[in-house]
């Protein structure tokens, strides 16, 4: 894959605020406020929804993979290939980075 964690530092005022506009519309209530897997909708699930920032920041994840389950789905992920792109799951990524450092 073409971008790994350290490319974060490179996410624009932009890139962020397409990424908190799609995860607030497609993320947010399985995932939560800060990706935690806590949304409105998490507990009514079978299975519990992944921590993303916790899975962006640890160095035993690929960002690779984290990818391409938002493309491919996965258990209770629903895929999201035909909905986003490339670009606006990297924007994701980036707004849940930033959303957990302020
Ligand atoms: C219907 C609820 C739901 C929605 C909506 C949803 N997810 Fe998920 N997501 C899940 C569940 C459940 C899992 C855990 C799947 C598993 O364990 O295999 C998951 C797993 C993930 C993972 C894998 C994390 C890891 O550590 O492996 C990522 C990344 C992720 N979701 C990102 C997203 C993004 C980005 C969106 C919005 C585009 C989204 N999800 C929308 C329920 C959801």
């Amino acid at each position: 894959m073409a971008f790994t964690m350290l490319e974060k530092t490179d996410y624009t005022t932009a890139d962020i605020s397409n990424g908190k506009e799609k995860y607030l519309t497609y993320c947010l209530s399985c995932h939560g406020d800060l990706g935690y897997g806590d949304g409105i909708a998490a507990a009514s699930l079978p299975e519990k929804p992944s921590n993303i920032y916790k899975g962006l920041t640890s160095p035993f994840e690929f960002e690779s993979e984290l990818y391409s389950t938002v493309m491919n789905g996965n258990e209770g992920m629903p895929a999201w290939g035909a909905v986003l792109s490339a670009d606006d799951i990297r924007d994701i990524f980036g707004y849940i980075i930033d959303v957990n450092n302020i």
